[in-house]
C-alpha cells in the first residue's frame, strides 16, 4: 500500500477536505481503490447512517430542445419516438409511487417547454397534496420558474453541472453556456431548494485534472445531493463511437465525494448498474445512500433512453419496488421511511 495515498484518504476521512492534486493521485491509481471505497462507506455511515433513501423517477417527457452531444435525447437524434405524459397521468404515477412507499417524487424531463409554468404548478401542488417531497429534474430555466415551482411547494432541484471543464463543456453542450449552468445552481440554493448536481465520467477528452474540479466544485456549491455516472456511448448521437466511462471510475469519483460531503445524498445511479450487473449494491457499499428506482408505467421507460442499456426498461415499478428493497435489505442495511432531506446540520 502506497503510504502517501493511504494518508491522503485519511486526511480526507479527518478533515472532508483535499487540495485538487490529491484527488487527482487518488484517481491515478486503482493500487488505494478497496481502501478508498472501504473508507467511504464508514464516513457513509457514520455521517448519513444505515437507511437508503428511495425516490421514484417518473420520466414523463423525453423531448428535449437542447443538443447535448452525449445525449439519446437531443433534439437532432431523429431515431427516437418522442413522448410527453399528460399532466393528470403525471399526478397518477406520483399517486402510484405512493402507494409503493416512495416519500419523494423525482420529476424528470428533456427541456421541454410544453410544460409551462402554470403546467408545472399545477402538477406540483397536485403531489404536493399527496405528502410526498418533490424533486424536479427539468434543466435550466429563468430564476422567476424556480421561484414559481418552489412556490408550488417543489422541495429539491437536480441539474447536473455534467462536466466543470468549460471547453469541454463548450465542445458537448452547443448553444449552452457553463455560466448559466452555474447561475441556474446559484439560484436553485438561494431560493432555498435542495440542490443536487453531478457530472458524467469517461467524456471524450476528460482528464483527472477535470474530474477532480468537478468533485472540488461539488464542494463548494456545499450540493446537497450529488448523482455521478459514467458516460455511456448512445449510438443515436455523435459520441456513439467513443469509449465511454468505466464503472470503476465513477465510483471512484463516487467514493471521493463522499469523503468530501459526508451528509450529502448520495445516490447509486442507474448508469452505474447499466455496467456492472451489481452496480447500484457496490455504490450503496462504496458511500452512496440513495436509490432512485424508476415508477413511470408502460412503454415509456423505455423511450427514454439517454443511454443504451438502461436497466429496468421492461420491469413494472411494483417489480422494481420489490427488487429494490431485497437488493439494500440483503446488505443489512434498511429503507428509510422518512423523506430523506439531507440531514444537515445548519
Ligand atoms: N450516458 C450517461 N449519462 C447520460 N446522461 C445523458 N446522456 C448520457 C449518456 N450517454 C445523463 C446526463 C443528464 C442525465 C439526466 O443523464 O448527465 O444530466
Ligand atoms: Fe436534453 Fe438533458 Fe439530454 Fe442535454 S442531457 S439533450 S438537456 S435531456
Ligand atoms: Fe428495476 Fe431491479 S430495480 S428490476
Amino acid at each position: 500500500m502506497d503510504k502517501n495515498l493511504s494518508n491522503i484518504i485519511y486526511k480526507a476521512r479527518k478533515t472532508h477536505s483535499l487540495a485538487k492534486n490529491e484527488i487527482v493521485d487518488l484517481l491515478s491509481t486503482d493500487s488505494i481503490n478497496c481502501e478508498l471505497f472501504d473508507e467511504a462507506d464508514k464516513v457513509r455511515e457514520e455521517n448519513v447512517g444505515n437507511s437508503v433513501h428511495l425516490r421514484g423517477l417518473i420520466e414523463f417527457s423525453n423531448i428535449c430542445k437542447q443538443n447535448c452531444l452525449y445525449c439519446g435525447l437531443r433534439r437532432d437524434n431523429l431515431n427516437i419516438e418522442r413522448y410527453r405524459l399528460e399532466p393528470q397521468t403525471i399526478i397518477d404515477f406520483a399517486e402510484k409511487a405512493k402507494s409503493y412507499g416512495y416519500k419523494t417524487v423525482v420529476l424528470q424531463s428533456g427541456e421541454d417547454d410544453y410544460f409551462t409554468v402554470d403546467k408545472l404548478q399545477y402538477i406540483i401542488k397536485n403531489i404536493k397534496a399527496l405528502d410526498l417531497a418533490v424533486t424536479l429534474s427539468i434543466g435550466e430555466k429563468s430564476r422567476e420558474e424556480y421561484a414559481a415551482f418552489k412556490a408550488a411547494g417543489a422541495d429539491r432541484y437536480l441539474l447536473r453541472i455534467e462536466t466543470t471543464d468549460k471547453e469541454l463543456y463548450r465542445a458537448l453542450n452547443p448553444g449552452m453556456s457553463f455560466e448559466n449552468r452555474v447561475r441556474c445552481l446559484k439560484d436553485l440554493k438561494d431560493l432555498g431548494y435542495e440542490v443536487g448536481t453531478g457530472c458524467l465520467i469517461g467524456l471524450p477528452n476528460q482528464t483527472n485534472e477535470s474530474l477532480a474540479e468537478d468533485i472540488l466544485f461539488f464542494k463548494d456549491l456545499d450540493a446537497d445531493m450529488i448523482g455521478v455516472g459514467p458516460f455511456i456511448p448512445n449510438a443515436d448521437t455523435p459520441l456513439g463511437d467513443e469509449s465511454g466511462g468505466t464503472f470503476e471510475k465513477s465510483l471512484k469519483v463516487m467514493a471521493i465525494t463522499r469523503l468530501l460531503l459526508p451528509d450529502a445524498n448520495i445516490p447509486a445511479t442507474t448508469a452505474m448498474e447499466t455496467l456492472n450487473k451489481n452496480g447500484r449494491i457496490i455504490a450503496l457499499k462504496s458511500g452512496a445512500n440513495v436509490v432512485m428506482p424508476n415508477v413511470t408505467e408502460g412503454e415509456y421507460r423505455r423511450l427514454y433512453a439517454l443511454y443504451p442499456g438502461k436497466i429496468c426498461i421492461n420491469d413494472t415499478p411494483a417489480h422494481c419496488r420489490n427488487c429494490i428493497t431485497g437488493k439494500v435489505t440483503g446488505i443489512g442495511r434498511t429503507i428509510s421511511e422518512g423523506f430523506g432531506f439531507r440531514p444537515k446540520k445548519r
